[in-house]
């Protein structure tokens, strides 16, 4: 095995992430985003391992969104271990040195608390798994688009796990 690669260094605030993103562009580098929820696993590392081969610099954004959760779903207890996942990225092959992780809290994300305006799914997003769960796939859509317009990426990497997310 390679030599142990730190790791990614983690940026909590929405300016900061902007600013890191300023910082890159500026010197005419590429730009990757992987969302994920954390809880990393081998799937999660392939996206990174692909954004790190089509872009110079990879945000990890690791948010476990309140708004894809429903009332009778667990939001409290979803797993979380930023120091596990971070331990992962810095295992990531052909990655070292180009991943930042992205980890705002629920009040960096909905500043204003309730959240009045979103993205709908339309009807894609009450059929199979929608049907179970109304407002799911909103609540993907609306915290996809804040991550978009937050990190402005070259290209952005979803994993497969869920046909109506892709
Ligand atoms: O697929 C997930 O893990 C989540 O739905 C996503 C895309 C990170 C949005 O919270």
């Amino acid at each position: 095995s390679g030599p142990a690669t730190a790791a990614p260094v983690v940026i909590d605030t929405v300016a900061g992430v902007r600013s890191a993103v300023d910082g890159w562009r500026a010197a005419g580098l590429r730009v990757a985003l992987v969302p994920t929820m954390g809880s990393l696993h081998a799937g999660h590392l392939a996206l990174v391992a692909r954004g790190a081969e089509l872009a110079d610099r990879v945000i990890v954004s690791v948010f476990v969104n309140p708004l894809q959760f429903g009332p009778s779903e667990d939001f409290a207890r979803y797993p979380r271990d930023l120091a596990a996942d971070r331990a992962l990225l810095a295992g990531v092959d052909g990655a070292a040195g180009a991943v930042t992780v992205f980890a705002p809290s629920v009040d960096e994300m909905y500043p204003t608390g309730p959240v009045e305006t979103r993205v709908t799914a339309g009807d894609v997003g009450s059929t199979f798994e929608g049907a179970a769960r109304p407002g799911h796939f909103d609540g993907v859509l609306t915290i996809v688009a804040k991550l978009l317009g937050i990190v402005t990426p070259d290209v952005v990497l979803f994993g497969e796990k869920d046909a109506q997310q892709v």
